[in-house]
């Protein structure tokens, strides 16, 4: 158990994400900061009052300012605006590209130690944002999105081969948008190429919907973005970290080199311990799925040209 984990943003990702943290105990206190007046404060009692009956020990506090987070070893960012239907990932740059500047310079203030998971879209540029803001190595600034979109995707496949989730095996690399890269070729079922189970027209439109998996949750909600299995996704990362597991786990990491690729975050084969980032695994891709990475890639780089740090 870490001594204190820091949430920014107690919108529904970040609040969802603190009760999650506390409910598992991964860490002896849970800051949730915001800048609106109340809501984080009111969240946070609200989830403390659950203590009792889920049956933490985890305190949570609210605040507006970073004097609680002071010292985190661990901070999420999820602090932004969210997608409303028919805009992309990518036109909520600016906007959350300044908030997140904002972020990053109070957490290199008040959490100089800390490993930071990013969550805030467009996922894989607000990460670069945070690890030059704050100066943190790789290790210590890592984004969320691919534990999420193979979360979407073994959800869907299972639903097609009416097995259990627990038994799909899955990877999807890339950046977190519509060019993410859902590795068929490493996908089985129990140790079975899913490409043995499903045929290629199932599988294609497997694919295609867990690509748009984002924007199908955004078509139903309307006035914002999933949150369940978005905070799901953080806290298995951020337990990875706090236990030490060396889970093999996709997620945005900064690239010097990988899989021919450097100089932006984007979704690759990660190994989270006590470190954060601990190493990335390079494994062989299809010629298909190298053409596919590097197209997503070029449409990271492409969307940090529209930030001016
Ligand atoms: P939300 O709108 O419910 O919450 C965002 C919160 O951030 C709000 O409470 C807002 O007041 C707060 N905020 C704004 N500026 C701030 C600042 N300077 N400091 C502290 N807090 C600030 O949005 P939601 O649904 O929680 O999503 C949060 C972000 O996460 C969005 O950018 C969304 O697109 C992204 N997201 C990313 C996912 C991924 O896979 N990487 C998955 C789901 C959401
Ligand atoms: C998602 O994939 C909006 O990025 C967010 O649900």
């Amino acid at each position: 158990m870490l001594s204190k984990i820091t949430v920014v943003g107690a919108g529904n990702v970040g609040a969802t994400t603190a009760q999650r943290l506390a409910e598992k105990e991964l860490a002896r206190t849970v800051v949730l900061v915001d800048v609106i007046e109340g809501v984080p404060q009111g969240k946070a009692l609200d989830q403390y009052e659950s203590a009792p009956i889920e049956g933490f020990d985890t305190r949570i506090i609210g605040a507006n300012d970073y004097g609680p987070a002071a010292g985190s070893e661990l901070v999420v960012v999820t602090a932004g605006i969210a997608r409303k239907p028919g805009m992309s990932r990518d036109d909520l740059v600016r906007t959350n590209a300044d908030i997140v500047k904002q972020v990053s310079q109070q957490i290199k203030q008040n959490c100089p130690k800390a490993i930071v998971v990013v969550v805030s879209n467009p996922l894989d540029v607000m990460c670069w944002v945070t690890k030059q803001v704050t100066g943190f190595s790789r290790e210590r600034v890592i984004g969320m999105a691919g534990v999420l979109d193979t979360a979407r995707y073994r959800a869907f496949l299972a639903e097609a081969l009416d097995v259990s989730v627990r038994d799909i095996q899955a990877m999807v690399l890339g950046g977190h948008g519509d060019t993410m890269v859902p590795l068929v070729s490493y996908t089985t079922v129990s140790g079975i190429p899913v490409t043995q189970l499903l045929d290629k027209a199932k599988l294609d439109k497997i694919v295609d919907r867990t690509r748009n998996g984002g924007a199908e949750i955004v078509a139903f909600l309307k006035t914002g973005s999933a949150y369940y299995a978005p905070s799901s996704a953080v806290v298995q990362m951020v337990e990875s970290i706090v236990l030490d597991q060396k889970r093999l786990l996709p997620c945005a990491a900064w690239l010097q080199g990988e899989y021919g690729l450097s100089g932006m975050y984007c979704g690759v084969p990660c190994k989270l311990g006590k470190n954060g980032l601990e190493k990335i695994i390079e494994v062989e891709l299809t010629a298909d799925e190298k053409s596919a990475l590097k197209k997503s890639a070029d449409g990271v780089t492409q969307t940090m040209a529209a930030v001016t740090l």
